[in-house]
């Protein structure tokens, strides 16, 4: 069993990355960003609060790693709940508990988000640390948006990036930052393929260290 972690900030390209690395491995794949999401949608689907911890533990330990789809949990208000459940030390305990269960899973697990290799996994046979500049960043969430036949407004979405990288390394419980042992990708003025050339030549070092 060999665990992959990938860490970095909103719109990084970690959540492509990581797939093209699950499928060239066959491994499992895991976006924790999804559980965060999902927790964050039965609250606000059942019309709770964002604000009471046990009642967002309680839903967090209710989410079923298998039934998680990013198209239904992408919706904005979502992410920005998301991140402010996020914070709540019990939310953050019970997804972590289920998360390092998936990790365990032969022949090997990628599992993508904030924390994995400073909290999650801290074991893990490769660290990455995906990251970009919050312009480039921006620009690919606007991009994404307009393929997708939607309209956006780039400064906003710039604004947005901030604020959620604020919040996501200012929290006390497992801020967003590279693992000491962490290989930092910037993918600024990379390109996904560069990126999974770069992180293949360090996994399999890694794979070939293990036999
Ligand atoms: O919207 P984006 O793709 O950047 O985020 P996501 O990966 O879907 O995660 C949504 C929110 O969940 C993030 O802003 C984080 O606050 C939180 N999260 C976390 O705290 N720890 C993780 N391992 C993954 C996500």
């Amino acid at each position: 069993m060999i665990t992959i972690a990938i860490d970095g900030p909103a719109a990084s390209g970690k959540g492509t990355l990581s797939r093209r690395i699950a499928e060239e491995y066959g491994f499992h794949h895991l976006d924790t960003g999804l559980t965060y999401r999902a927790t964050a949608k039965a609250l606000l689907d059942a019309g709770l609060s964002l604000d009471d911890e046990a009642v967002a533990e309680t839903m967090a330990r209710e989410v079923e790693l298998g039934g998680l789809d990013r198209s239904v949990l992408s919706a904005h208000a979502i992410g920005e709940a998301a991140s402010k459940i996020a914070v709540m030390p019990a939310v953050r305990r019970a997804l972590v508990e289920a998360q390092r269960g998936f990790s365990r899973k032969e022949p090997g697990t990628v599992l993508d988000g904030r924390d994995i290799g400073t909290v999650v996994c801290p074991d893990a046979a490769v660290k990455l640390y995906v990251t970009a500049s919050p312009e480039v960043r921006a620009k690919r969430r606007y991009d994404e948006i307009i393929a997708g036949g939607g309209t956006a407004d780039y400064g906003a979405i710039f604004e947005d990036v901030k604020k959620r990288d604020e919040r996501d390394m200012g929290r006390a419980d497992s801020p967003l930052k590279p693992a000491e042992d962490a290989h930092l990708l910037d993918t600024s003025e990379m390109g996904i393929e560069a990126a999974f050339q770069a992180a293949k030549t360090l996994i399999d070092a890694a794979l070939k260290e293990k036999i």
